[in-house]
């Protein structure tokens, strides 16, 4: 029993120690249970990045019964690059001439904060910087050298990357998360504060996009570990029960 209790502690250390991000510069925990944060998400997502990048496995009539936007709506508000309700989200790009125009495709982004994490995807999206070395005049402390252009100025604003103290580096070790070495120059229609959340938002879709039954399994999980364990009692009385004439 002692043995079977160290494995599974071992597991959930092992599981720990590999979900601890890298020096990103700044953690974010993707909240998937507000509906109100995800349907801002969706409207966001469809509206600011949808133009570029496909969510190939999800279909608007999923978004819409999980989320609760009824159908006019998601037809009137986030149905932009398609019309019918069993489509998967198309982005408006074609994908040949875009790579000629960015020098990348823009990526499927379904799975994308399980390809990198909702810390990075959200690091990601805070910090674009001018760079006038760059050919489209940004770029970007998690992704050098992005060719996506800064598509949120308007509500970031522009911000300029600040030359490293020596004692800056000193402080935080790794793993830490200390915020990105840039200072905002020009405001955007959004405080910090605001572009915060509105980031926050649309990682919290785009995390349910990667997982849109997510909240479903946490739901049932822990209900499936007790029958288990409460299994795992009655065995163990039973196997007592048949052995006691044994012996
Ligand atoms: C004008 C087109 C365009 C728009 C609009 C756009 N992107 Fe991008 N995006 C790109 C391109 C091109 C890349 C590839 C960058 C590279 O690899 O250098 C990219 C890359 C990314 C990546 C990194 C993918 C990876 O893992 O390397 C993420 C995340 C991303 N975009 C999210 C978004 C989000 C969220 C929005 C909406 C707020 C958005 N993008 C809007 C063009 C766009």
């Amino acid at each position: 029993m002692k043995r079977v209790l160290l494995a599974i502690a071992g597991l959930m250390m092992s599981g720990a120690a590999l979900a601890s991000s890298e020096a990103l510069p700044y953690s974010y925990q993707a909240d998937t249970s507000n509906p109100a944060s995800l349907q801002r998400g969706a409207r966001n997502f469809m509206a600011y990045c949808s133009g570029c990048h496909s969510m190939k496995y999800l279909r608007y009539n999923r978004i819409g019964n999980d989320l609760g936007i009824p159908e006019d709506l998601l037809k009137s508000s986030l149905m932009f690059t398609s019309s019918k309700l069993g489509d998967t989200v198309n982005s408006a790009m074609p994908a040949e001439p875009s790579k000629a125009w960015f020098g990348q495709t823009p990526p499927d982004l379904t799975l994308e904060t399980r390809a990198r994490g909702a810390d990075w995807v959200y690091s990601y999206l805070r910090t674009f910087y001018i760079d006038t070395t760059r050919p489209l005049g940004v770029n970007n402390i998690v992704l050098p050298g992005a060719s996506m252009p800064h598509v949120l100025w308007e509500l970031q604003g522009w911000q300029v990357k600040e030359e490293a103290h020596g004692d800056a580096a000193a402080h935080g070790g790794e793993g830490e998360h200390h915020g990105a070495p840039l200072k905002l120059i020009q405001a955007g229609t959004l405080s910090p504060d605001e572009y915060e959340k509105f980031v926050g938002d649309i990682v919290n879709f785009m995390s349910y996009a990667a997982e849109p039954g997510k909240s479903l399994r946490m739901g049932i999980g822990p209900k499936a570990i007790m029958y288990l364990l409460l299994l795992l009692v009655l065995c163990y009385f039973l196997k007592k029960e048949f052995w006691r004439d044994v012996h």
